[in-house]
């Protein structure tokens, strides 16, 4: 039930395209942080998107050439850009889906918490303003470490006196898109019908890719499984290698996050049994913040799905991530509520 994002882009450019856009609603997206390395693909795909009617696209610098240049495809939302703090009440302003890749990314060596101390200022202040002028929207953190950044939006919220659980989320996204490209690789089945859950968070060992849950069923012993949560684990820091120095993931996290934005207006529009996995409040374990498999709705998160049956294996790697994603979600709240 992993949605689709060729069926909504293929229909911008083809005979659907008149239907979409007289039979969907207005949605405005607004993207944080638009003219990065995540920002600009992403704005890219938003803009292929017949779902969305209005795509504000803000940045501290770079956005109105960013906005000029993806404001001249002829799909169906309208392309503004706003740069600098002054402008982003504006970029907020009558927000579904606010999108959030703005922040520092890694280089080698470094994990997603070095990141902590420079992106959670950026998210705290971008969740004061959301707060204030979209409180209803619902948040996609795509900024990093997203098992600390989402808990501090949620204590942002909270102080603000707008938090609703069933509106934030972590966006895990890339972790199911991983998973899926390398068991259909190790499987060798068709990636496009491959489902596998992840669960948990996203760092490291805190992101638990469910193999034993993963269709089309292939029966892979268990070294294969082994090998595929390892790399599933260390799928960022891979990229981060590759890049040397230059960034981390950026286009796969944009068709990610723009997969996942996709899900969340198919959810507000009404579209039954969208499901995602996502990092969310939860009560699926004892920790305040887990990601799994997520039902999404007119107001957000319909359902939080359990775990369903776990290996062995998964079962390991459940305890074990345990400790270190609560300290980390800890970590988020501390600092949200000295600061
Ligand atoms: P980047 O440096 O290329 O782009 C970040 C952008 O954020 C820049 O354009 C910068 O000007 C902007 N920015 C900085 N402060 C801002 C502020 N206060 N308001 C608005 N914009 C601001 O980095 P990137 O490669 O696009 O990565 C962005 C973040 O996404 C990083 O934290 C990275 O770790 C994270 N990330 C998360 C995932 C995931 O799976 N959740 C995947 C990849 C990257
Ligand atoms: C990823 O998974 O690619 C991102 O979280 C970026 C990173 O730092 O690995």
């Amino acid at each position: 039930s992993s949605s689709n994002l060729m069926n909504s882009t293929t229909s911008a450019y083809g005979v659907r395209r008149g239907f979409a856009s007289e039979s969907a609603p207005e949605r405005k997206v607004a993207v944080l942080g638009a003219a990065g390395g995540i920002g600009q693909p992403l704005a890219l795909l938003m803009k292929l998107n017949p779902l969305v009617s209005k795509l504000a696209l803000y940045d501290i610098a770079g956005t109105p050439g960013v906005a000029a240049d993806v404001s001249h495809i002829n799909t169906r939302s309208e392309v503004v850009g706003f740069m600098g703090e002054e402008q982003l009440g504006q970029a907020l302003e009558g927000s579904d889906v606010v999108i959030i890749p703005a922040g520092v990314p890694r280089k080698p060596g470094m994990t997603r918490d070095d990141l902590f101390n420079i992106n959670a200022g950026i998210v705290k202040s971008l969740c004061t303003a959301i707060a204030k002028y979209c409180p209803h929207a619902l948040v996609n953190m795509i900024s990093n470490p997203v098992n600390s950044t989402v808990p501090i939006a949620s204590e942002v919220f909270k102080k603000a006196g707008t938090y609703d659980e069933k509106k934030l989320f972590g966006v895990t996204t890339l972790d199911v898109v991983r998973a899926k490209t390398f068991y259909a690789g190790k499987a060798k089945v068709n990636v496009a019908e491959v489902n596998v859950p992840v669960v948990g968070g996203h760092a490291g060992i805190t992101i638990l890719p469910l193999f034993s849950q993963a269709t089309p069923k292939a029966n892979l012993p268990d070294e294969d499984i082994k090998a595929l949560t390892k790399r599933t684990q260390d799928g960022g820091t891979e990229v981060v290698e590759a890049k040397a120095g230059k960034g981390s993931a950026t286009l796969s996290m944009a068709y990610a996050g723009a997969i996942f934005a996709d899900a969340c207006l198919k959810g507000l529009n009404g579209v039954p049994d969208v499901v995602e996995c996502s990092f969310v409040q939860s009560s699926v374990t004892e920790l305040p913040f887990f990601a799994s498999k997520v039902r999404l709705g007119k107001n957000g998160v319909e359902e939080v799905l359990g775990l369903g049956p776990l290996s062995d294996y998964e079962k390991e790697g459940l305890e074990a991530l345990k400790p270190e994603l609560k300290s980390s979600i800890e970590k988020g709240i501390k600092f949200a509520n000295q600061s």
